[in-house]
């Protein structure tokens, strides 16, 4: 049952009609009665039907829509969202190891997402509606997949924006802490609890298997975490060299090498522009170079910083590659976009004095889906470039 009705402006409607499912605070006309994470429903000014959404009392997006439809959207519907997400996976994107079984927006469930290490169950609530959702998500988990454990990891600072405390802990289950799941061929230790995300970053699963194609010769992996790249390319290379500034990330690499029996690879703690511009100057030379750094712009007024970040990196690395070598190069922020990814690339390697194949133009795993009119759903970039001979 709906708790209440809130009203919305003709530019808010305009965005809903448009596809998006995010109304702002500044397009609410009217939400008097609809208390912290209330499931409403929507109209416009003249009383018109929108649909049913969340409601935050707090964040500046104060409506995400659920539905078009009608119906009621009740637990009944909520589980069959979770079934058509797992469909999806099963027809489109198959996994064994590791994937997402929710990815927010993409999968029509702002907010929330789901991870599936194994049998084991990671959950992200980050709204005030989706966080009172909670329970039922869990029964659902449960009579759908019957996991061996359900982790919560709302240790997301994104939860202050709702006025939602941070919170981590096995909250269904076998107290479970880590879980080794295999993925292209390579087996990973995931830390549900401390790793970063929910444990590992799934959605580079599919760019880690497409580089593998190209992998030769000497592979430098810059801001490898716990090995993603590193590992799973050792076995085309013929050595490998991981790098990351994060001591614990390196400690979860090495139990990822020793895992899979490899003895063709090294990790270091260092900066990776310290890295980089040190490898570039004393003349070091690889084969295969892959950068996958965090996001560098978080907010829109971050792009002009990011973008030198990214063209810094991007022209060291070219300036590293040998002749007929290839450049796995990403972006994860949402906020630059594939064209000026590509430009900034470019400059790059005009720099550098290379002429550069694009041979293949990515982005995040298939179990992230894209949502043709929310393009907050498209964040990664992953190029994946040759030097020409
Ligand atoms: C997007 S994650 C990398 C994910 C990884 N490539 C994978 O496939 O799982 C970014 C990593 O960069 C590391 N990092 C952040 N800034 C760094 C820097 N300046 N130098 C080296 N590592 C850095 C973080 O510790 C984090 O592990």
């Amino acid at each position: 049952m709906n708790d209440a009705t809130v009203t919305i402006t003709d530019r808010g409607a305009r965005r809903i009609l448009d596809g998006h499912p995010w109304v702002y605070r500044t397009d609410v006309l009217d939400a008097v009665h609809a208390e912290p994470g209330a499931l409403v429903r929507i109209q416009d000014r003249r009383q018109r039907y929108l649909g049913q959404a969340l409601y935050s009392s707090k964040s500046q997006i104060a409506l995400r829509l659920l539905t078009r439809e009608r119906r009621a959207f009740d637990r009944g519907f909520l589980a069959e969202r979770i079934t058509a997400a797992a469909r999806y996976r099963d027809a489109i994107a198959p996994c064994a190891g590791a994937c997402r079984l929710v990815s927010s927006e993409g999968d029509l469930l702002p907010s929330l997402t789901i991870d599936r290490y194994g049998d084991c169950y990671v959950i992200q609530t980050l709204s005030q509606g989706m966080d009172r959702l909670k329970p039922a998500l869990l029964d659902i988990l449960q009579e759908q997949f019957s996991p061996r454990s359900i982790i919560e990891r709302n240790d997301s600072p994104v939860r202050a924006l709702e006025d939602l405390p941070e919170t981590k802990g096995v909250i269904s289950g076998e107290e479970i802490r880590e879980v080794v799941a295999e993925d292209n061929g390579v087996r990973f230790v995931y830390d549900l609890l401390g790793g970063q995300k929910t444990g590992g970053y799934l959605d580079q699963r599919e760019n880690r298997a497409a580089a593998l194609q190209y992998a030769r010769g000497r592979l430098l992996d810059c801001f490898t975490y716990t090995g993603g790249f590193a590992v799973t390319l050792a076995r085309a290379s013929e050595s490998a060299l991981g790098l990351d500034s994060s001591p614990d990330a390196l400690a979860a690499a090495r139990r990822n090498q020793e895992l899979n029996g490899l003895t063709n690879v090294e990790w270091r703690e260092a900066n990776c522009f310290d890295y980089l511009k040190a490898a570039d100057q004393s003349g070091a030379r690889f084969d295969t170079v892959v950068l996958d750094p965090p996001a560098f712009a978080r907010h829109k007024s971050d792009l002009e910083g990011a973008l030198r970040g990214y063209k810094e990196l991007n022209l060291r690395a070219l300036k590293t590659l040998n002749q007929g070598g290839f450049l796995v190069t990403c972006s994860c922020s949402y906020h630059v976009s594939e064209a000026e990814f590509l430009q900034t690339v470019a400059s790059a390697a005009l720099d550098a004095h290379r002429s550069v194949q694009v041979v293949e133009r990515r982005t995040q795993s298939r179990d992230h889906p894209i949502l043709l009119t929310v393009p907050e759903t498209h964040y990664l970039k992953c190029l994946i470039l040759r030097v020409a001979e």
